[in-house]
């Protein structure tokens, strides 16, 4: 989705800025462009990859090294279609004010007319531009840069992250936030402002996290930030914990093979210091829960989009399972609107790898207004949803660079299990078997490491199925959900049509689809509906449907079903989806390759949604 970066300081912007830019690429664009500004402003866009951008740039040899101070834009298209026009910054009719803006202006087409009634001219078809003509008309109204920027917020609705240039006021940067965040990187004689710490982190790693409704002025070496009041807000100085080599590629082809690749530490990395031996449980103090929390809680709501959504169903089966606490999931979209029933004994979690989504911060944000005791499971420290819950766990699974999520989605399971284990201690699960999992759980990672170790079984597999044009995969119980994943993850990255489905429930439609053109994915590990399973896959057999079965290391009986067998090792069925999950990730990673497909920008898809 959009990204914003700006800088202020000694070196060519240009290059700054640009660089920045390719840092925020894995968020999904269509377009981007760049404002520079020293007595005037310089502003170049262009549609498609930033490399566009950058050979424009070259093209007209224009020398842009003097330029210290700029803001630069990454557009992912939702008001007009993605043009040279419509990209990012956009500058009033005057000329003197360039702005980028990530969010929607809902009221745009009333501040639209209202502007060209002032004679200010719009050029393009999306809402942003709006914001360069008022904040110019205030400025030129108050004489003055920040009050100009003030008073045009006040007449904005709807969601902004912006960043603005004003060429009446050369060495500055203001930037406000709304619903769409905003970071400052505070550097030796530098301020860079950035949507993502990714685009921050090589020049510092000490930041200010803008909150909601803050508005920053910030000048060559310094800044201060105000609430939207014009009150003065004094704020902290953090420091992120990865640098810049935790988000290179690290000589993987692509980064979500890389990803897939570090499951086995990042699992470990979700898991340290908080899992307890002596009784057999997990120590999550972030949770901020108290014992009385734990009798008063008689239903756990979980609300997510996408694959984090995919992690809270896998924590239902656990829950409801292990822990004995009825859980319902809801799409963060859905739950927001539905005007929800909770009561005080609800517990509602949601998950989401960037702590962005904003349905999901919708949805947190409905619950909260209800009353109801909110927590978060995150995998970026700081990011709103980490800020605005009751408490929470980080999933600390590492930056997550390519748009299909692989290892934010294996640790936001482990949490999932981690909270299981938690509230099933409280209640009914015995010291013995805590103590079981909790050794059991420490010996994950070498369990997924032997699933990468098969990664060369699995690229066969792929070259094989690479050209069908639909998937089904079907799974029961906790392995539905990673069905579900193992489709997600395919279509998401190679484009094919592929659907999740409980496997017994493939009879009431999908069977429809089946002939010898369609490979069927079952997840048939060795538990109590093995026998079920098996029933399924003849049905599939007997239609011609192509078969590979992900079964437990040892079961040699599948074989006789099955086109390919995946064995994953024997594993406790909480565990298994952490297993089970690894072959359809590569899976889906081979298959996307073989078809020339950008594994780690997929078309249409943005990493973090912030819009709704
Ligand atoms: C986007 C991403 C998905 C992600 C979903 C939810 O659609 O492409 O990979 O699962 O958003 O994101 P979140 O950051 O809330 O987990």
């Amino acid at each position: 989705m959009c990204g914003i970066v700006g800088y202020i300081g000694t070196k060519a912007a240009t290059s700054v800025l640009l660089k920045g830019l390719k840092r925020l690429e894995y968020r999904g664009y269509d377009s981007s462009g760049i404002a520079l500004l020293n007595s005037h402003l310089f502003v170049c866009k262009k549609k498609g990859k930033i490399a566009s951008l950058e050979n424009e740039l070259i093209d007209l040899k224009t020398d842009l090294s003097g330029y210290t101070v700029g803001i630069a834009h990454t557009r992912w298209a939702t008001h007009g279609e993605p043009s040279d026009l419509n990209a990012h910054p956009h500058v009033s009719s005057s000329g003197k004010i360039a702005v980028v803006h990530n969010g929607i202006i809902e009221n745009f087409p009333l501040l639209r007319e209202k502007l060209i009634s002032k004679g200010y001219s719009i050029k393009t078809q999306t809402d942003s531009e709006i914001i360069a003509h008022l904040i110019d008309y205030y400025v030129c109204k108050y004489e003055d840069f920040l009050t100009g920027v003030f008073v045009a917020l006040e007449k904005l609705e709807g969601t902004y992250g912006i960043a603005v240039l004003s060429e009446d006021y050369p060495d500055r940067i203001i930037a406000a936030r709304n619903g769409s965040p905003l970071i400052l990187g505070v550097g030796e004689g530098e301020i860079l402002i950035a949507s993502d710490a990714s685009a921050i982190v090589e020049y510092t790693r000490r930041v200010v996290y803008i909150d909601e409704r803050e508005v920053v002025d910030i000048q060559r070496d310094s800044y201060q930030t105000y609430d939207l009041l014009q009150k003065r807000v004094d704020k902290c100085v953090e420091d992120i914990d990865w640098d810049i080599e935790t988000i290179g590629k690290k000589g993987y082809d692509h980064f979500m093979l890389k990803e897939i690749y570090e499951q086995a530490e990042s699992i470990q990395n979700t898991c340290r210091g908080r899992l307890l031996h002596e009784t057999g449980t997990s120590r999550l103090d972030g949770l901020n829960l108290k014992n009385e929390d734990f009798t008063r809680i008689e239903r756990i709501i979980l609300i997510a989009c996408g694959t984090s959504w995919h992690s809270a169903l896998i924590g239902e089966y656990l829950i409801e399972e292990y822990a004995r606490i009825p859980v319902d999931v809801e799409y963060a979209s859905e739950f927001r609107y539905k005007n929800p029933i909770l009561t005080p004994s609800d517990l509602v979690i949601v998950i989401s790898q960037s702590g962005e989504t904003a349905d999901t911060l919708a949805a947190l944000r409905e619950a909260k207004q209800k009353g109801v005791h909110v927590l978060g499971v995150t995998n970026i420290v700081g990011s709103t949803i980490a800020r605005e819950s009751d408490g929470g766990v980080y999933s600390h699974a590492g930056p997550e660079i390519g748009v299909a999520s692989t290892k934010a989605f294996t640790s936001q399971v482990m949490v999932m299990i981690m909270i299981t284990i938690m509230f099933a201690r409280k209640y009914d699960m015995s010291l013995e078997t805590g103590q079981l999992l909790v050794e059991k759980i420490e010996k994950l990672p070498n369990l997924i490491q032997s699933m990468l170790d098969t990664a060369h079984d699995i690229k066969k597999i792929a070259l094989i199925y690479s050209n069908a044009s639909n998937f089904l995969y079907l799974g029961r119980g906790v392995q539905f959900p990673v069905a579900l994943e193992g489709a997600l993850k395919l279509k998401e990255i190679s484009y094919i049509h592929a659907e999740g489905y409980p496997a017994a429930e493939m009879k009431h439609g999908p069977i429809a689809l089946i002939d010898e053109n369609l490979p069927v994915i079952f997840i048939a590990l060795k538990d109590s509906i093995y026998g079920k399973i098996i029933s399924n896959m003849q049905e599939v057999r007997a239609r011609g449907g192509k078969i590979i079965a992900i079964a437990t290391e040892g079961d040699d009986l599948i074989r006789d079903y099955a086109d390919h067998v995946i064995y994953v090792p024997q594993v406790d069925r909480m565990l298994s989806p952490l297993l089970t999950v690894v072959p359809l990730q590569l899976l889906s990673y081979y298959i996307a390759v073989e078809r020339g497909c950008n594994v780690d920008q997929p078309r249409n898809l943005a990493k973090s949604v912030t819009v709704e």
